[in-house]
């Protein structure tokens, strides 16, 4: 293919890596994506996306084709050819204050460095990281290579969404230098972004690390919040999910991301939250923050909320009774399992001597792995045979529509526990099930 931007690389071939370099190469561009595992290379280099991401395989095919996009695990290569150099690296949890662990990023800019960079290339930071680190690292580079500049791009995408997410986002922010071409240079990679309507933050490093989290807190702590109110409705008799559309009416409020039910899970909000209170710590301003202690502590207690739930619809006592758990990944859409509230309620569970028997579409695979000694099942059907009660704990489609009539005879017992307030819960008493929810009275 004739080039005609500038060359991209990604460094990181991740959730949002490879997602970025798809979606790059989709907007035009010549990218080369980088990764140091060879197995997840070779695998994107023969059309296959180790994710589950509607749309994500189509688009990479469709770019490996037509010539645009590669993968390589040759730093050396790219260091030298790309004129902007995405990085998107993971940044996990490290041990002990849950802060950000950045070995992976320092080591993509290290090599990169090391590696000999074009002349004036530009390094955009994606990755996930604590406040400070982009000037740190500009500051390494304009001393290894005065002629590159650094830029902080963070990004946004949800999973399930990555490709919509990551073509049509809800802002770009760029973090960078005054007086720099980074500016210029950003804004000519995302034109067709910014020609169809998508707003433009310009600002500095340390803000625009801070928008990526300060999101990610924002929208944790709504989920928090219902959650709590969820907890009050419990012991007032009130309904959580009148109240989140109630109060959701109000423009001001929005009803979205206000569904309460078995919290929030995945790779990305209990880690970053957990990230953020370590680094306002460090900068000696831990108390802004303490109250996302408060909002992680509602979110895990919402699992222990529903295991107690389980437990008081079977009487008092679970040892010995089988459990038919629908749900293991994080959320719908996904197959992934990272700090997921489902696969933590149904091992609780197990613990204390539930025969517990788990169904997901996706997420199967991945739950084995880390979960191995839990039981899984091929089918809603076969993980319901005989159990004595049914939990819902992520929302896919395919449990949202079940057929509560047509599921009893499988039962020994008709108890269902909706995590997730995701069933037509009249739907299912009618059927003759005793229905259970977190925040709503369970009697009616
Ligand atoms: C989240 C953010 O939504 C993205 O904007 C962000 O870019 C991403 O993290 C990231 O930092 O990379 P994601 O982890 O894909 O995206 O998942 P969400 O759709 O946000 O769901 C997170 C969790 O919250 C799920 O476990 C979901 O079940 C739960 N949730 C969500 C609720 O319990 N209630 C809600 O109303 C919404």
């Amino acid at each position: 293919a004739a080039e005609t931007g500038p060359r991209i690389a990604v460094l990181g071939t991740g959730y949002l890596g490879a997602t970025h370099a798809v979606c790059m190469a989709e907007l035009g561009f010549t990218v080369i994506g980088y990764d140091v595992d060879a197995a997840k290379v070779a695998r994107l280099a023969a059309g296959e996306v180790p994710i589950f991401e509607p749309g994500l395989e189509e688009l990479l095919r469709k770019n490996l084709e037509s010539g645009w996009l590669s993968f390589t695990t040759d730093i050396d290569g790219i260091a030298g050819w790309a004129d902007v150099h995405f990085v998107c690296v993971g940044t996990p949890q490290r041990a002990g204050d849950g802060g950000a662990d950045l070995r992976y990023v320092d080591a993509a800019v290290d090599q990169l460095i090391a590696a000999g960079l074009a002349p004036g290339a530009l390094i955009v930071g994606k990755s996930t990281v604590p406040a400070g680190t982009a000037a740190g690292l500009a500051a390494r580079i304009s001393a290894a290579a005065p002629d590159v500049e650094l830029a902080w791009n963070p990004e946004f995408l949800r999973e399930g969404f990555a490709v919509e997410d990551t073509l049509r986002p809800d802002r770009l922010v760029f973090g960078v230098t005054p007086g720099g071409a980074a500016e210029a240079r950003l804004r000519a990679v995302y034109t067709a972004t910014i020609e169809a309507g998508t707003p433009v933050v310009v600002t500095d490093y340390a803000t625009a690390e801070l928008v990526k989290v300060a999101a990610n807190a924002f929208l944790a702590t709504k989920i928090s919040f219902i959650n709590a109110m969820a907890e009050i409705c419990d012991v007032a008799g009130a309904d959580v999910l009148e109240l989140a559309t109630a109060i959701g009416y109000d423009a001001r409020i929005g009803n979205r991301f206000l569904r309460p039910g078995i919290g929030f899970g995945g790779g990305c909000l209990p880690k970053d939250i957990r990230a953020f209170q370590a680094r306002a710590t460090e900068l000696g301003a831990g108390s802004s923050l303490a109250f996302l202690a408060e909002i992680d502590a509602v979110n895990l207690r919402a699992r222990q909320r529903a295991v107690t739930l389980t437990r008081a619809a079977l009487g008092g006592v679970v040892a010995g009774r089988r459990l038919g758990v629908l749900g293991a990944a994080f959320k719908p859409n996904s197959d992934d399992i990272r700090d997921s509230p489902a696969l933590d309620i149904a091992a609780e569970l197990a613990a204390e001597g539930a025969q517990v028997v788990v169904y997901d579409p996706a997420a199967i695979p991945n739950a084995r792995l880390r979960y191995p000694s839990l039981t899984y099942a091929t089918s809603v059907r076969e993980a319901v045979k005989a159990a004595d009660a049914v939990l819902v704990l992520t929302e896919w489609a395919e449990f949202r529509t079940l057929d509560p009539a047509a599921l009893l005879p499988h039962v020994a017992g008709a108890v269902v526990v909706d995590g997730r307030h995701a069933l037509d819960e009249r739907r299912w008493r009618e059927a003759g099930w005793a229905y259970h929810s977190l925040g709503r009275p369970s009697g009616a």
